[in-house]
């Protein structure tokens, strides 16, 4: 039903700043969807990761940064939600405005900085989780630690959220972070990696660990990464996250210029996407599961990833511009 109405509300929310349309929109439908229950579709459930997924499709980290709207999630028919990215301590983000739609490329610039309640706060949340939603950790490090310090930050994280999640997204990939990508060098992310599964392995059942990528790497490091990926036994990679770059934008050069620094998403993310996701799937055994997402915004572009070797899919922006239908259009759609 919700669905319905999205067009009427989202031409009210497109007038409204980004970031304050996202709040609104999310306290609009909260208070009464959380108490719906899943939409029944027949036949979407799947194995994965050894976990027994609703269905394929997930919310990308970032929508929910601190799991506070899981069982409307659920009641809209995701299958799967990444919460986070999540820090060990609290803090605010970057300064205002930081959240920049782009109508005419149906695309997203932020500079969001990891904003969110910190991982006890989180952790605390998440003790009323829904039991029918798949539910991902995804976790960075604060701005201000060092980045030779960051694989504490890390186990941190992992320490306080192995027991309320299914699974873990190790985030190396978000541009807003100064110097996080320079994570996914082999020795920095040896160092994460090691650290979070030596303490995952002392668990009874260990967790799956996937790790998030950025777009923008060279051939070179992908292979590195493959690598150390195969070594320290990640279950998944999340293939991708935004990218640097600015192309395929129908946006003037000046509107691009006059926001500045950010992470792009939408369709004109998907053909670099696309290209990291489908090096990785030649580099990586078919046991490493790929979850999709980057520039899907609808069913041919979500079964595009899975013809290229993803198992699972996630969406951000286009459930932005499309509302909640592309989520029923998808599920249904790969069922
Ligand atoms: C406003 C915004 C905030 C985001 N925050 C995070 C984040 O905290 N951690 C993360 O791993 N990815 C984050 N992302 C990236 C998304 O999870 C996703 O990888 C990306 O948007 C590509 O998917 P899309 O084209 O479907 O939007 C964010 C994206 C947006 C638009």
């Amino acid at each position: 039903m919700f669905s319905y109405f999205y067009p009427l509300l989202r031409s009210a929310l497109f007038q409204m700043d980004a970031e304050n349309a996202h709040r609104v929109a999310l306290s609009l439908s909260d208070p009464w969807l959380r108490y719906l229950p899943r939409p029944k579709w027949s036949k979407t459930e799947i194995q994965v990761l050894g976990l027994h997924f609703p269905n394929r499709l997930g919310l990308a980290a970032g929508f929910d940064k601190n799991a506070e709207h899981l069982h409307t999630w659920r009641a809209l028919g995701f299958g799967f939600v990444e919460i986070g990215t999540v820090t060990p301590r609290p803090q605010p983000g970057n300064p205002k405005p930081r959240l920049f739609r782009l109508a005419e490329s149906k695309a997203i610039i932020n500079r969001m900085g990891f904003n969110n309640d910190g991982v006890q706060a989180i952790a605390a949340r998440l003790r009323n989780r829904p039991n029918d939603l798949i539910v991902c950790g995804n976790i960075g490090k604060n701005k201000d630690t060092p980045e030779e310090d960051a694989h504490q930050d890390y186990k941190e994280c992992f320490r306080a959220l192995q027991d309320c999640v299914d699974f873990v997204t190790i985030n190396v990939s978000s541009p807003n972070t100064p110097g996080l990508r320079q994570l996914q060098q082999s020795e920095a992310l040896t160092q994460i990696l090691s650290g979070v599964q030596d303490l995952n392995m002392q668990r009874k059942v260990p967790l799956p660990i996937a790790l998030k990528v950025a777009p923008d790497i060279s051939p070179d490091l992908t292979i590195e990464i493959a690598e150390v990926v195969k070594d320290y036994r990640i279950s998944a990679l999340v293939c991708t996250n935004t990218t640097v770059g600015r192309n395929g934008l129908q946006e003037q050069q000046s509107i691009l210029d006059e926001i500045g620094a950010g992470g792009l998403s939408g369709p004109p993310l998907s053909g670099v996407s696309r290209k990291t996701q489908r090096l990785f799937r030649t580099l990586l055994p078919e046991s490493i599961q790929i979850i999709a997402t980057g520039g899907i915004s609808d069913l041919s572009s979500a079964q595009t990833r899975i013809e290229e070797g993803a198992s699972l899919i996630e969406i951000y922006t286009a459930l932005v511009y499309r509302g909640p239908k592309v989520i029923e259009e998808i599920t249904r759609g790969l069922s």
